[in-house]
């Protein structure tokens, strides 16, 4: 039995779908009955921070996928490292024998937000006696429909990335990589996760204003005009402060690089930015025609 955390996030539904394909036995960890019923498949109902809720949901599990959002503002430890140590420590007494994880991209030892709690969070899994498997994916694609990708008021995307690239990754082909390492025999190693190519954020412009069907610039701002800008629209200055830090990294070619893991792992060639924009070409429209005045930001303080 396999129990898939997160399972209503991005990641999640793709692999709830991915292993309903499979006919494998799993359950989701859902926050409510209701999001389970509108997931469709076999559901417990917990939340990370009731960890006895974690202990039943894991009852009879031999594997986990463990995936967890919470980055926030302020001082202390992140919600990410906190949730994932509690359910690596449960997934120990509960039995669990492996654990494949969702990380981020180059995650190190004081990071900033995710970068250190993730760290933090895959120091504990590989203490903890169990197999495990991290998954370390770049930026995710759909930040650009689900609103976790930074944009002004006019709904143009905001950044500090200059010209480089940033090898962006389909969060389906995440899924499908979790789904082989769930199923399969491949434990105790780390698998970057990639998109085909690095792009830039004036092509992504570009080719989200061919979608979209109306102009969508990038503006690009030295990293203190972002932590400046985003503090005016309400971040505190610190978070701001540590988010253009972050994007200033990524300016500097953090995430231009790609690798084959997808295709290692899946047998198949990642999807292409072009892809993605053509399967969601709805939303994309939708997206066109809203008026732009998004509150930017809101998703990374987000702590669901
Ligand atoms: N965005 C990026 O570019 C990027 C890049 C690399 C790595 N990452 C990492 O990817 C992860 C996020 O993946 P995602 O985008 O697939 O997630 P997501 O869409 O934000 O979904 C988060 C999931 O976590 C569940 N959740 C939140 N709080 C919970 C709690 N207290 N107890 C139980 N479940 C809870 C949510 O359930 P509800 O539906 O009930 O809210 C949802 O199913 C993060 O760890 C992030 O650091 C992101």
């Amino acid at each position: 039995m396999i129990l898939v955390t997160g399972a209503t996030g991005t990641i999640g539904r793709s692999l709830v779908g991915e292993l309903t394909g499979r006919g494998v036995p799993f359950r989701a960890l859902v926050r409510s009955a209701a999001k389970g019923a509108e997931l469709g498949c076999d559901h417990v109902v917990g939340d990370f921070d009731d960890p006895d809720s974690i202990t039943a949901a894991l009852t009879g599990v031999d594997r986990l996928f463990l995936n967890s959002t919470g980055v926030t503002a302020g001082p202390g430890e992140q919600p990410i490292a906190r949730r994932q140590r509690t359910v690596i420590d449960a997934a120990v007494r509960a039995g669990v024998s492996a654990v494949v994880k969702v990380s981020v991209w180059k995650p190190r030892h004081g990071g900033k937000l995710a970068l250190g709690a993730h760290w933090e969070a895959e120091r504990h899994l590989r203490a903890s006696g169990l197999d495990w498997a991290v998954l370390q994916p770049t930026g995710f694609m759909q930040n650009f429909v689900t609103g976790a990708a930074l944009v002004t008021e006019d709904g143009d995307i905001l950044g500090a990335y200059g010209d480089a690239g940033v090898a962006y990754v389909d969060c389906r082909d995440i899924a499908a990589v979790a789904a082989e390492l769930l199923t399969g025999t491949r434990w105790n190693e780390d698998f970057a996760l990639t998109g085909p190519e690095a792009i830039d954020h004036r092509h992504i412009a570009a080719r989200l204003s061919a979608v979209t069907g109306r102009t969508i610039r990038y503006v690009d701002l030295p990293p203190d005009e972002l932590a400046a800008r985003l503090t005016g629209q309400g971040l505190p200055a610190d978070f701001a402060a540590d988010i253009a830090e972050l994007f200033a990294e990524v300016g500097a070619g953090a995430q231009d690089t790609t690798t084959t893991t997808v295709r290692d792992v899946t047998g198949r060639d990642p999807r292409t930015f072009e892809r993605f924009l053509a399967d969601h070409a709805d939303l994309l429209a939708v997206r066109g025609t809203e008026a732009a005045s998004r509150s930017t930001g809101q998703s990374l303080v987000q702590d669901s």
